[in-house]
């Protein structure tokens, strides 16, 4: 297969440099530059290397650098801005600060003829990002692209295979970013973009039904887009010795459970265990109001159910998990502050006892995990599914969680995802809180006293960062009328209008 090194320098962009490299049908792979060795890399049959920017300078003694051997290798290099001036400094040129002339935004370029920028006019927009700049070429370079204020906008060592940018080709503001990434693959690394979604089902397929002959697999299944997609890739790779467990938390949407099962145990035949433990966990959540405690008390419940499931079940030797491809990196870091601990059923592995781990998703992104779940016949609305927390309501509900809670918000959550649905609001993530706030009401000629509502709708590409989606007013209006009509215990709705941050997406 052919494949990318996406070496990452701390730049933000590292994730989406990878999928523009994939969108071409190429696989990429991302290290941090401090977790693969000069050796590993050789070894590791790259095509070609893209190093990614990052907030450094690098004349600075602290910031991330690299075995000078990398220039050496034979395989070709891209290097994107920081990556661009660390090319240049490892090669032996200058770098400057530009001072106050930084560059940032939209900027005109003027290339000349290179291999890099084939089929690109001379002048055209980029997106520049840098105070830094390339000041003195390295010996062998020369330079191939100029802004007003940037000598050395590009440059290449085209003996060599090395090439520098210093604006950011990724981003769709660089009205040629696709053209000088494909050149990149196409022309110099000699790509030839074979990494398609159907041989990705066959490889996988073939790969578990070979290594798992005979074993028990077991898979803990939730409705959500990627354990879906683990799910029944890994049915058509075990058949009937996969098992998956659904564990009802009573903090599900309307409907869920029932959908759960009705595709993959009616569906795809897939030997489907439903466990019901609703009492256990809202027994376990009684008169608990503190968010992380929650939080907590549901996670860890979750095992526990888990684990008393799988002793029925008898022993099981593999578990599958949804793991994909941005949790391995996000936990790859190290950085305590990008890592998402509550994502997925973590802890799981520890406490069970299984000969190994199938994670057969960790290589794609979630939009490559959507075309796969569509080319095994998921269900679309299932595929396109907005993302559900773990613990469910139970981030939703502020306050104590109880079962008239839950049914409360269940049905105030589902008017208004079907009116959003029904009149095609596009939105990221969309549900309703039910706050702790009761306030007082009037309906006919009696006087109410009941729970405020919360509506929350954002638009976003990574969750990371949110807006607050821009919903007409005859939705919200719908919305809340029928809430308040249709959920006797409701009668108030409000509508959230913060972004994140402050904010998060979720309430709890
Ligand atoms: P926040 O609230 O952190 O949410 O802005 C960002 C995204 O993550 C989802 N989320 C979770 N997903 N377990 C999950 O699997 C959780 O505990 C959890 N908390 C938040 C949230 O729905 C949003 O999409």
């Amino acid at each position: 297969m052919e494949k990318i090194l996406v070496l990452d320098f701390g730049g933000q962009y590292d994730l989406l440099i990878a999928r523009r490299v994939r969108e071409h049908g190429v696989y990429a792979e991302i290290f941090p530059y401090n977790r693969i060795t000069v050796e590993e890399i050789r070894e590791g049959g790259y095509r070609g290397i893209i190093f990614t920017g990052g907030p450094n300078s690098v004349y600075d003694e602290s910031s991330p650098h690299y075995d000078r051997k990398i220039l050496e290798l034979g395989i070709p290099v891209l290097g994107i801005c920081y990556g661009h001036q660390l090319i240049a400094w490892m090669a032996g040129g200058e770098i400057k600060s530009a001072g106050n002339i930084s560059e940032y935004g939209k900027t005109e370029v003027t290339a000349k003829s290179c291999e890099l920028f084939c089929g690109i006019p001379e002048r055209s927009i980029c997106w520049m990002s840098h105070t830094d700049y390339v000041s003195g070429l390295p010996d062998g370079f020369e330079v191939t692209a100029v802004t007003e204020n940037c000598p050395c906008a590009a440059m290449a060592d085209r003996k060599r295979r090395i090439y520098g940018v210093q604006f950011h080709p990724e981003v769709t503001h660089t009205e040629y970013g696709g053209t000088v990434l494909s050149n990149f693959l196409f022309r110099v690394c000699g790509c030839t973009g074979d990494w398609k979604m159907d041989d990705f089902i066959e490889k996988t397929v073939e790969k578990y039904r070979r290594e798992l002959q005979g074993k028990k697999v077991l898979c803990a299944l939730s409705g959500g887009v990627d354990s879906s997609v683990a799910a029944v890739l890994m049915h058509r790779a075990v058949g009937e010795n996969l098992t998956c467990v659904f564990v009802d938390h009573g903090l599900l949407r309307k409907h869920e459970g029932a959908q759960v099962v009705r595709v993959f145990r009616d569906r795809f035949s897939m030997k489907l265990v439903r466990v019901n433990a609703e009492d256990r966990f809202l027994g376990k959540l009684a008169g608990v109001t503190d968010p992380e405690k929650k939080r907590k008390i549901i996670g860890e419940e979750f095992i526990r159910v888990f684990e008393d499931e799988s002793r029925e079940l008898g022993k099981m030797d593999y578990l599958v998990q949804g793991t994909i491809y941005p949790d391995v990196i996000e936990s790859g870091k190290g950085d305590a502050s990008t890592i998402k601990s509550h994502h997925n059923v973590g802890g799981l592995p520890s406490v069970m006892d299984f000969e190994g781990i199938v994670e057969p998703l960790r290589d794609l992104f979630k939009d490559e995990v959507r075309q796969v779940g569509l080319k095994l016949g998921i269900p679309e609305y299932l595929v396109r599914r907005q993302p559900f927390p773990g613990p469910g309501l139970g981030v939703r509900i502020i306050g104590e969680i109880t079962k008239e809670k839950a049914d409360t918000l269940r049905e105030a959550d589902a008017i208004f995802r079907e009116e959003l649905e029904k009149a095609g609001v596009a939105s990221s993530q969309y549900f309703a809180v039910l706050t702790d706030t009761r306030s007082v009401g009037v309906m006919g000629d009696a006087r109410t006293y009941g729970y405020t509502v919360a509506l929350r709708a954002v638009t976003t590409d990574d969750f990371m960062t949110a807006d607050w989606t821009r919903i007409p007013y005859e939705v919200l209006e719908r919305a809340s009328g029928r809430i308040t009509n249709e959920v006797r215990t409701i009668n108030r709705v409000v509508y959230d209008i913060t972004s994140k941050p402050p904010a998060t997406v979720e309430w709890e």
